[in-house]
């Protein structure tokens, strides 16, 4: 797990937008996984503002995001279909066939998850997996006690989930409890996770996901097992960590061929 530690969050979507971005380069066909909530917000539009004024070319691209709420239609606001295509799929040019989110109104919940899976084998996996991370240490919506070897499935959100996903949704409005998530084991299929976290409401949860033991409590500390994860933490999510000096040493120290930037 490498550790990134950046001034600010503009600074933490700026590195991750560049990682994205020399992934497609290095591979037009990559197959990304995507993620969504706020923090990722500030990226999708570096990528867009690179895609215009730079000519970053998606055509070639395959996504699948990470989750969506059960319930809600594509085009409802506060889904995550209609969340991707505001803030990503409408200002670049990956294909409308080669978008993949779960789909929140299944009739066969189950069923439409196997799918899933196959689809994202069927793409040859998932070469760039981009992850936020939740106050309780979930990753897509896979909460404390999901099994480490899980698949995508139905999960129900724990309140404090609910709560803190309230803000995007209207006042009064009910905010769905079920939602459909790749596992932590598809996560962990990716050949390379890029996890971004910011703000202090994310400390405590950085500091068990990178410093604390592995464990289903906190199902982003399995990315300690995974051999190609980039953490990207602005400073003020990063002050509960123990190493910190050490992960600073380690990135400004780096041999020139290792450097994003
Ligand atoms: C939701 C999403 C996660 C996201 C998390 C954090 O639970 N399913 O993918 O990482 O929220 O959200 P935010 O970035 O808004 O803090």
């Amino acid at each position: 797990m490498e550790v990134i530690i950046k001034r600010s969050s503009v600074e933490v979507s700026h590195l991750a937008a560049r990682i994205v971005a020399h992934q497609v380069k290095r591979k037009p066909d990559s197959v990304l996984g995507l993620a969504t909530g706020a923090t990722p917000e500030l990226m999708y539009s570096s990528l867009a503002h690179m895609h215009r004024d730079e000519k970053l070319d998606f055509s070639r691209v395959t996504t699948f995001n990470l989750d969506e709420y059960v319930g809600l239609a594509a085009n409802h606001p506060h889904s995550y279909h209609h969340y991707m295509e505001t803030n990503f799929f409408s200002h670049v040019n990956i294909p409308k066939e080669r978008i993949h989110i779960p789909d929140g109104l299944a009739k066969d919940i189950p069923a439409s998850c196997r799918e899933y899976e196959a689809a994202i084998h069927a793409a040859g996996g998932i070469d760039l997996q981009v992850l936020g991370l939740g106050t309780d240490g979930h990753i897509g919506f896979n909460e404390p006690s999901s099994s480490l070897s899980s698949r995508t499935r139905i999960k129900t959100l724990t309140e404090q989930t609910v709560d803190a996903n309230r803000r995007f949704f209207s006042k009064g409005e009910k905010v769905p409890h079920h939602v459909i998530t790749m596992g932590v084991g598809t996560i962990r299929e990716a050949r390379c996770c890029i996890l971004i976290a910011y703000g202090e409401g994310k400390a405590d949860a950085v500091a068990r996901m990178v410093e604390g033991p592995i464990t289903a409590m906190v199902p982003a500390s399995v990315l300690q097992l995974h051999e190609n994860t980039i953490v990207i933490v602005d400073e003020e999510s990063a002050r509960n960590l123990a190493r910190r000096d050490y992960y600073h040493f380690v990135y400004n120290n780096k041999v020139a061929w290792q450097r994003y930037e």
